[in-house]
């Protein structure tokens, strides 16, 4: 089966090819940084033009490489939600249009449940069950996932997501967006032991999170300093430390609370090397094994779109083409197992 993958929930427009026999057949991504980079965040009118003018030679771009034709597709999968209203959209109404005009089902995909499958991409794929940490710029959560669409909720963020939190130091660092790549990239020049910042809901039991007084720790640093390039680096480096610790001591209470053995890690978080690096640690230490997509299939891609769209249309699961909805509020324990 042939199904051709399409994301554009936020500022990243994505499209991929996967093939159920041969794998992953070719993906292309466009980012939209520059639109939104001097705005300091992501201007969600900006971000669905941008993705209206980049989806269809995105579209034809990935067909071209592999060699495919529109006529070869079996299904469409789009993001449906959670993300930017109008962002999806344009996703979802190109993709029904293709699905119309082909006679194929098109499949609106939750965004983190395609996080999640995303390390079934990989050579080397986890088995169900696995414990999974998402850590996103809209998400942070631990679940227990006993296999496609069956998802318990462990625990999750009373307020900011680890990303947002990165995203949020960064601009008050002067770092600019987006601000995970900027705040890994300064941190590694800073100094572990000059700054400490607080590692919050550790203290107590429960797998919950909290990210914003991480937040507010950093504003009343920042405020008492002269923001010359070594203090940036040095808070970088705490607030790193600070976020990273936070997520392993979690990791390691669930495992040790579920009885999990495999622990995936997705989302644009899960690009962090610092991260990828301690959970690798805490999986050695647990006796457990920790499953990585590569870095560029941790953040935004078609790729984990088309996995998760075919893995829900496989055994004739999906809605006809035609009348459809985006969602951009969706919970992910709302899925229900595949057909
Ligand atoms: O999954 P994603 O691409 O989009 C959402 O669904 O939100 O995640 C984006 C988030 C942003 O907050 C970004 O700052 C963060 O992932 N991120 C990182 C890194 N790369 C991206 N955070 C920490 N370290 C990174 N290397
Ligand atoms: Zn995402």
């Amino acid at each position: 089966m042939l199904v051709l993958g399409i994301e554009t929930s936020c500022d990243d427009t994505a499209a991929a090819l996967y093939d159920s026999g041969r794998g992953l057949l070719s993906h292309s991504l466009f980012s939209q940084i520059d639109t939104h980079h001097e705005y300091g965040g992501i201007v969600p009118e900006l971000a669905a033009r941008d993705h209206v003018r980049k989806l269809l030679p995105l579209v034809r771009e990935v067909l071209s490489r592999s060699g495919a034709e529109t006529e070869d597709l079996e299904a469409v999968a789009y993001t449906a939600g959670p993300g930017l209203v109008g962002a999806l959209l344009v996703g979802a109404a190109l993709s029904h249009g293709l699905a119309v005009a082909r006679g194929i089902p098109a499949l609106g995909v939750h965004h983190m449940e395609g996080h999640l499958l995303a390390p079934m991409l990989e050579d080397e794929r986890p088995a169900f069950p696995f414990l999974a940490l998402l850590v996103s710029g809209g998400h942070t959560m631990t679940v227990e996932v006993a296999g496609p669409g069956r998802y318990r909720l462990l625990g999750q963020t009373l307020d900011d997501a680890v990303g947002e939190a990165f995203d949020k130091t960064a601009k008050l660092l002067g770092l600019g967006y987006p601000g995970g790549p900027a705040i890994a990239a300064a941190a590694a020049r800073g100094d572990p032991e000059r700054f400490y910042f607080p590692r919050p809901m550790t203290g107590r039991p429960g797998l919950d999170f909290s990210f914003s007084g991480l937040k507010t720790a950093v504003l009343q640093t920042v405020r008492g300093q002269a923001l010359n390039d070594v203090t940036v680096f040095d808070i970088a480096r705490a607030f790193q430390d600070a976020a990273v610790e936070t997520l392993v001591i979690k990791c390691r209470r669930a495992l040790q609370q579920t009885g999990l053995r495999r622990l995936v890690v997705a989302g644009g978080v899960g690009a962090n090397l610092d991260l990828r690096a301690r959970l690798a640690d805490l999986a050695q230490i647990q006796d457990s094994k920790v499953y990585f997509p590569r870095s560029e299939f941790c953040t935004d891609n078609g790729a984990m779109i088309a996995y998760t769209g075919w893995m829900r249309a496989r055994n004739g699961g999906g809605v006809p083409a035609g009348g459809f909805r985006v969602r951009p509020r969706w919970l992910l324990t709302e899925l229900e197992p595949p057909a």
